[in-house]
């Protein structure tokens, strides 16, 4: 009887809608007259042993009732909890989202991209593990050549494979397949084996440019990349060409770039492309002629963010990352 009743409250205290229907569910249940009342009231006529015992359980049905009362009547008054059961409040602040920013390296990869695009040049990939060969041999390095010490190579284990300690493979891959006239840039990440410093780590970024065709010589070049470093830095920018040496360029020059300080930084190794590297590629190296070029993307993220440690581009330190 007690139980049945508890049942039926609990189920009507559910469905109620508003206090108004509470309050009446109240009185009909723990009311003067109400059904529980009533039970305890009707406790005085027992015996002592079965008063005890009965109205132990009947005073424990009538707290958890009134304990549900009060559960329910809070929902109706509590402004809080009211508000965000039923109604957003709109004018509140927002909460914002934790949102991703582009690294910087991306950054600059993708300007030097659109700059290069705009010159007609195609932007393709690269692989950043390749073999002896691309890397080196047909690109006019073949072994027990000395330069072969100026890239210190991560060698994979039993295999012919390497981490590529340049973009210029892509020289060598990209003319085997497509005939000339060409303008691709290749950018992508480097590995050396060397020890780090504040401008210098075992992984970079390069950007490989290579351009292909009837009477293009050391002009195009520097018309092209001194248009590229305007685009790139302003107008202002002053570049000058160096002699260089690379296996597969001749001649070959380094390009440096002057800094605020009024110091000449190198920022890209460059030259006329080497007959050995057209002729491996299978082209007749008396009816084309090309130049090439490598330039570090972190050393124009550092100059153009005043960065002064290439690490920091790795250390995936939020922190710096979020300035971008
Ligand atoms: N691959 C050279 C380097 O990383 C740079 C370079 C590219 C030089 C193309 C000449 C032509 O050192």
């Amino acid at each position: 009887m007690l139980n049945e009743i508890k049942q039926k409250a609990i189920k009507e205290i559910n469905q109620v809608n508003n206090l108004k229907e509470l309050d009446n569910l109240y009185r009909k249940y723990l009311g003067k007259k109400g059904e529980v009342t009533n039970i305890l009231r009707s406790l005085r006529d027992l015996s002592e042993k079965e008063r005890k015992e009965k109205g132990k359980s009947a005073n424990k049905v009538k707290q958890e009732l009134e304990n549900l009362f009060k559960e329910k009547k809070l929902r109706f008054t509590d402004n809080s909890s009211y508000q965000q059961k039923d109604w957003i409040d709109v004018t509140a602040p927002g909460i914002l989202p934790p949102q991703g920013y582009p690294h910087p390296i991306s950054l600059v990869q993708r300007q030097i991209e659109e700059s290069f695009q705009s010159m007609g040049f195609s932007v393709i990939d690269g692989l950043e593990i390749e073999t002896e060969h691309y890397n080196f041999d047909a690109l006019n390095i073949p072994k027990n050549h000395p330069a072969r010490d100026q890239y210190d190579t991560f060698w994979l284990k039993n295999l012919d494979l390497l981490l590529r300690t340049h973009t210029s493979p892509m020289q060598a891959r990209y003319m085997e397949k497509n005939n000339p006239p060409l303008r691709i840039i290749v950018p992508g990440r480097c590995f050396r084996h060397e020890a780090t410093d504040a401008s210098h780590d075992v992984q970079f970024y390069q950007v490989e440019g290579l351009m292909v065709g009837k009477n293009i010589s050391m002009a195009n070049f520097k018309g092209i990349i001194e248009t590229f470093l305007k685009d790139f830095f302003g107008p202002e920018l002053k570049m000058r060409l160096r002699p260089g040496y690379f296996p597969f360029t001749e001649p070959s020059f380094e390009v440096d770039i002057q800094r605020e300080n009024g110091k000449w930084l190198e920022i890209m190794g460059a030259g006329m492309v080497h007959p050995n590297v057209f002729k491996s590629a299978g082209y007749l190296s008396d009816k084309w002629q090309g130049f090439a070029f490598g330039v570090g993307i972190d050393r124009l993220a550092m100059l153009k963010y005043k960065i002064d440690d290439i690490r920091l581009f790795y250390s995936n330190d939020l922190r710096f990352l979020k300035q971008f």
